[in-house]
């Protein structure tokens, strides 16, 4: 049986590349040049959740796509006032929802400054005043080294009840070839904080594929990760997005086989310390855990984004404010001149019912409830994918229900590879065009 095993996933892992982690569909590559993206004719959900994109950094890492910059010139306090005009002028689409979580993304959010964290949050409550009452989640992204006690403890007070720390690694070697400044004494102390801050969620990043990485210094990562008991450990498998260092260096990381041998091999030891698997990425030990603003806005709730990097998913449209060009600080500048004149110069694309289809069966694609897909769109799953349904199948990746179709356990492994399977002819052109730029 063993054996069986063995060779059945190999077989698998040789035929399906990996692809970086698939979250959103359409892609940015799809995304068209809307000068004033006509935002009144996007429609969102009545629950919705909002994202606040912060783009300062202290380091700039080898393989970090993001929007991100060093705050040279000290702009922060001029950036946060932007991003409250930005909420302020879309109080309309604010007022009457119902807000569930509310996320600070990055680059780096937790260099704001407590004042500067609640005067968003401000901003939010005023266009908004029943926020109290239906927030969820209120999370931020936090690198080791900025997390300190006193202000830690401000933002709890804020509201803030996840935190996602960026420890990558638990290896000196790994940090520092990535050009990051959180040796691992100081992401270990970073932990530390957060539970004595009692911070309700704490989520420890990690990444797979990180150079100088092998499957053996990621399982030490993971058993030293789990020594802390996060109550959420996220997987990152590294992708190489053109325009990073780690793109022009052109160093040997880890092949597919190796990336899936560290997704098979976490779960052994994620399972056997009492965590659960909440999706292909995520682990958690107890009700505390997860990420509710992905899953919900996985599973169709929108996205309002504010801030330079920021992205947006409505019913028919998906958008952002930045217009993708890799010079960031650029990028960072054009937001501010845009919220001073009003005129945002956004980039989206509204959505065809052949994209929301695709967008929906991709969002779905962990557990899909057929019928509701039918009545959605007029066509049954089956029939409409049955060349993807019939390779999945054929490979073992899923399991059929009464009106559901799921991932395996060793579907799960391979999400991102068969998510890309439902991506259009034009969007797979794209990303492959994409790639060729690394
Ligand atoms: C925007 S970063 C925010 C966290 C914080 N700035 C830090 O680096 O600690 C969110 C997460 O994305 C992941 N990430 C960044 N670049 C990535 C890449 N090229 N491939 C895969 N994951 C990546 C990292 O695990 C990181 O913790
Ligand atoms: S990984 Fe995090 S800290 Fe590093 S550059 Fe990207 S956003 Fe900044």
């Amino acid at each position: 049986m063993q054996q069986t095993h063995q060779r059945f996933s190999e077989e698998t892992m040789g035929s399906l590349e990996f692809r970086p982690d698939i979250y959103t569909y359409p892609t940015p590559r799809m995304y068209k040049h809307l000068d004033a993206f006509p935002i009144n004719e996007v429609s969102f959900t009545d629950d919705i959740n909002v994202y606040v994109h912060i783009p300062f950094c202290k380091q700039i890492c080898s393989f970090c796509g993001y929007l991100k910059i060093i705050d040279a010139f000290n702009i922060r306090g001029k950036y946060v006032e932007r991003v409250v005009k930005e909420i302020k002028k879309y109080e309309m689409v604010l007022k009457g929802k119902r807000i569930k979580t509310l996320h600070f993304g990055g680059g780096t959010p937790s260099l704001l400054t407590p004042s500067e964290l609640g005067k968003i949050i401000n901003a939010i409550a005023i266009a908004n005043p029943c926020l109290d009452e239906t927030l969820e989640e209120v999370s931020i992204e936090a690198t080791p080294e900025s997390v300190e006690y006193e202000k830690f403890l401000e933002y709890r007070e804020l509201g803030i009840n996840r935190v996602s720390i960026g420890v990558q690694s638990f290896k000196n070697d790994e940090i520092s070839s990535s050009r990051r400044h959180n040796l691992p004494h100081t992401s270990k102390e970073a932990l530390r904080i957060l539970r004595r801050v009692g911070i309700h969620n704490i989520v420890v990043d990690l990444m797979i594929g990180m150079e100088g990485q092998t499957k053996e210094s990621f399982k030490e990562s993971v058993k030293e990760t789990i020594s802390f008991r996060p109550d959420t450990v996220e997987l990152f498998a590294l992708g190489v997005v053109p325009n990073t260092y780690i793109s022009s260096k052109k160093t040997s990381l880890m092949k597919s086989e190796e990336i899936y041998g560290c997704y098979r091999s976490s779960n052994e030891l994620f399972v056997e310390s009492g965590y659960v698997q909440a999706c292909h990425n995520r682990y958690t030990i107890k009700e505390n855990g997860g990420f509710l603003q992905q899953d919900y806005a996985l599973r169709g709730m929108s996205l309002l984004g504010f801030g330079a990097g920021a992205r947006s998913y409505g019913i028919n449209a998906c958008y952002r404010n930045s217009s993708g060009s890799a010079n960031n600080t650029q990028e960072v500048m054009k937001y501010i001149s845009d919220a001073d004149t009003g005129k945002y110069h956004r980039t989206g694309v509204f959505l065809t019912k052949e994209e929301s289809l695709r967008k929906y069966a991709i969002g779905h694609i962990e557990a899909l409830d057929t019928k509701e897909f039918e009545s959605r769109f007029g066509i049954s799953f089956k029939e409409k994918f049955y060349g993807i349904y019939k390779k999945v199948r054929d490979l073992g990746l899923i399991e059929e229900g009464e009106g559901m179709i799921k991932l395996s356990k060793e579907g799960l492994i391979f999400r991102d590879a068969v998510a890309y399977m439902f991506f259009s002819e034009e969007a797979k052109a794209l990303e492959e065009a994409y790639r060729k730029c690394e």
